[in-house]
């Protein structure tokens, strides 16, 4: 059995070459033929831990192969993963052009019995559409199956994600897909759930905002422990000792993030309301995480009042750590705020700051990148914590505050101890802490 994976982004490529590390053979697809070439050559456009070197193992075991041909892609494969990108329309609404765009391909180089399975994060019924299309395009009488197969990597980890998956949903309409797509997952069939395609595809909306959801609630409780004498780190502590909670995606701070969670809780509310279901709950949600980095800047104006003219160094620009992914990330707002209000900045991130140079240039005055944490924070009158990188959690503090103009920490992320950067002489305020 030959699979094709269409798409080379984060989604694409971990899929492509996880699935020839599983031992299958794979085709590797996408329309850009310059990163086809970079990728084919060993090179991978993104900062992930652990893919580069898959990627060289299983090109060189022979077992994976890219082109730009997308046709002849289509035509050499008996599965075909569908990983191109989805990005959101202005009302929170996915964008399907691209989805719709392979689909035809797909039909146009129909030569066989083949599968189709979407791996993007698409709305429930997309399953339909590219039938659909298959059927309005295809110049034979053959005909393929449409499957769903919902991505849970996550970036950062997103290898040891998808080669050791918590579970792999199948949504299928037909046994010979199912039989397919089982086959191709064999070595973790205790994790598999065979639905059908509408539930799949729900299942990843669902999950990813409920998650999202998660940290909306820890953070409005982290609202209410600043109003009192609580302590959000301890609260969610004591929560998530109950197993029917769970203590992880409880960590209040400057709130989601990346490319997923404020997309796909825009498009499920979208989808919900569209088809007359009230999602009072996620826009609810998706407010408190709005009014994160506003609360924010609230607690650096507490500290400096006229931020004009001050010098802030930020810690941490990707909306994770762990990757060089800036999308939706709150630096970008903090960074926004900040600069309306006059102040010169001081950037440091262990992997974006390339891209995040594309958005903000350097220009010597106001920003300035800088090659450590420690550059970063030298003449500030406030250190931001943004994102929370392990290498910030082991900085040498008492360094730290020799560089600063003024010793003032503000924690984005509650990764110092309140009381022991207190003693070292900081002027420190978190999230949910006293
Ligand atoms: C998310 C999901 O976790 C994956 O399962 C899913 O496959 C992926 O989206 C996707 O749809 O492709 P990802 O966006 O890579 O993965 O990142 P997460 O680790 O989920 O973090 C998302 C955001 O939530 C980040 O900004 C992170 O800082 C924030 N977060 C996470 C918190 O603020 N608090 C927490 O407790 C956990």
């Amino acid at each position: 059995m030959k699979i094709a994976v269409f798409g080379t982004g984060y989604v694409g490529l971990v899929t492509a070459v996880g699935l020839a590390e599983f031992g299958h053979q794979v085709l590797g697809a996408d329309k850009d033929g310059d990163k086809i070439r970079m990728i084919a050559s060993g090179k991978v456009p993104i900062y992930e831990p652990g893919l580069e070197e898959l990627l060289v193992k299983n090109l060189k075991s022979g077992r994976l192969e890219f082109s730009a041909d997308l046709g002849r892609v289509a035509r050499e494969s008996d599965v075909i993963f569908v990983c191109v990108g989805t990005p959101p329309h202005d009302d929170g609404s996915a964008d399907m052009s691209q989805i719709e765009e392979v689909s035809r391909l797909i039909a146009a180089n129909l030569n066989g019995y083949k599968v189709v399975v979407e791996k993007s994060t698409v709305p429930v019924r997309t399953s339909s559409w590219i039938k659909r299309t298959i059927a309005l395009y295809k110049k034979t009488d053959l005909t393929c199956d449409v499957a769903s197969n919902p991505e849970f990597l996550r970036e950062g980890s997103a290898v040891s994600d998808f080669l050791h998956p918590d579970r792999i949903i199948i949504g299928v309409e037909s046994e010979r897909a199912r039989d397919m797509l089982v086959g191709i997952y064999r070595r973790h069939e205790d994790r598999i759930l065979i639905t059908n395609i509408d539930t799949a595809e729900l299942i990843k909306h669902a999950s990813n905002s409920f998650l999202a959801l998660k940290i909306s609630y820890i953070n409005m409780i982290a609202d209410l422990c600043e109003k009192t004498e609580a302590d959000v780190e301890l609260v969610a502590r004591g929560m998530g000792l109950d197993p029917r909670i769970g203590g992880l995606f409880l960590k209040a701070g400057l709130g989601y993030g990346g490319s997923c969670f404020p997309k796909d809780v825009k498009a499920l509310t979208k989808i919900g309301e569209d088809l007359g279901v009230s999602m009072g709950l996620l826009r609810e949600g998706e407010r408190i995480n709005a009014e994160r980095v506003r609360l924010f800047i609230h607690k650096v104006k507490q500290a400096l009042w006229i931020l004009k003219d001050k010098n802030i160094g930020i810690l941490g620009l990707s909306f994770k750590p762990e990757t060089d992914d800036i999308r939706e990330a709150p630096s970008l707002k903090v960074i926004r705020h900040l600069l309306a209000e006059g102040a010169r900045l001081r950037l440091y991130d262990p992997q974006a700051m390339t891209p995040m140079k594309q958005v903000y240039p350097e220009d010597g005055e106001r920003i300035v990148y800088c090659d450590s944490a420690l550059e970063a924070a030298r003449g500030v009158n406030a250190l931001l914590l943004v994102t929370e990188w392990e290498e910030f959690k082991r900085l040498d503090l008492e360094k730290v505050k020799e560089v600063m103009a003024n010793p003032i920490l503000i924690d984005g992320r509650n990764v110092f101890d309140p009381a022991a950067v207190r003693a070292m002489g900081f002027e420190y305020s978190s999230i949910g802490r006293k």
